[in-house]
């Protein structure tokens, strides 16, 4: 028995054939975004990861063809640039959804509730970790800690954050992403798709409205420590950002003046745990000032 060349290449493990190019409209349009990020680094190389993002812009993850790009236009190898590109998780290798939607599974999430939505996530999908629903919208994968853990369990879309989740608040989240509907971050920058958010991550300018008043504003849960820290209370409360509609809260970044009797939320133990021990102050003891 007999067998063709590609059948030989690929049970002896041949390499590869070459990556096949960009259509010369994209690759000049690459081009053109490569040398200004290129610019940026007194080293080509060391435009690597930026570029890479680029790259995954253009197709929703990183094909060869994008590797191939980026190692002519660094002179570097296609085998230093596949190096790089699986070794960082934030670099797909594969097709993937419009929305990646990330359950935060580490310790503090998992416990708040974590597990629980990603697997009713998993059921409700049907798809598992790194899997894409049937019509190309959303990809589930659990993440690891996204240092929002006092807004936890957290779920990410995009990079963009969705706070203090539940099974029932993720469902309809997945939901309203498949099904197109408005919807909005907890706190930060509007939704946008994953290849947007691929250019974003490459360095150019984030142009969503609204997306530069609201990079670097910590959220009332955050604020919580530093507020006990200087020995203010009450702090804010934290709303549950899913049902804010359903109770009757206020919108997003509505003002809001709790009143002293107010309680503030089921995440405020640690406020409650301070201002009710006045033996244990949230300040350094007498041995730790020396
Ligand atoms: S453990 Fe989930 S954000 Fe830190």
């Amino acid at each position: 028995m007999t067998t063709s060349s590609s059948e030989q290449g690929v049970s002896l493990g041949m390499p590869q054939l070459p990556a096949p190019g960009y259509p010369d409209d994209v690759r000049a349009r690459l081009e053109r975004d490569a040398r200004e990020i290129i610019a940026r680094y007194p080293d080509s190389r060391s435009a690597l990861l930026p570029m890479l993002h680029l790259v995954q812009s253009e197709e929703g993850h990183v094909t060869r063809t994008g590797m191939r790009f980026c190692a002519d236009v660094l002179g570097l190898t296609t085998a230093e640039v596949t190096a790089v590109a699986t070794f960082y998780t934030m670099y797909r290798r594969g097709p993937s959804g419009d929305y990646q939607v990330g359950v935060c599974t580490n310790t503090l999430c998992a416990v708040m509730g974590g597990d629980a939505i990603f697997s009713a996530l998993q059921e409700h999908l049907g798809v598992g970790n790194g899997g894409t629903t049937d019509d190309g919208k959303v990809t589930l994968e659990h993440i690891e800690c996204n240092a929002a853990c006092d807004y936890a369990p957290v779920v990410m879309v995009n990079w963009e954050f969705f706070d203090n989740q539940t099974v029932e608040s993720a469902k309809r989240l997945v939901d309203d992403l498949r099904a197109g509907a408005p919807v909005e971050p907890t706190r930060g920058a509007p939704l946008c798709t994953f290849k947007e958010t691929a250019r974003i991550l490459a360095g150019f300018p984030d142009e969503r409205p609204g997306a530069v008043e609201a990079s670097g504003s910590a959220g009332p849960a955050s604020l919580i420590g530093l507020r006990l820290a200087k020995g203010e209370t009450p702090a804010p409360r934290v709303v549950h950002p899913r049902d804010a509609a359903a109770t009757g809260e206020p919108p997003r970044g509505a003002p809001h003046d709790p009143s002293p009797t107010e309680h503030l939320s089921s995440h405020d133990a640690p406020q409650d745990t301070a201002a009710s021990d006045p033996a244990h102050p949230a300040k350094p003891t007498a041995e730790e000032g020396e």
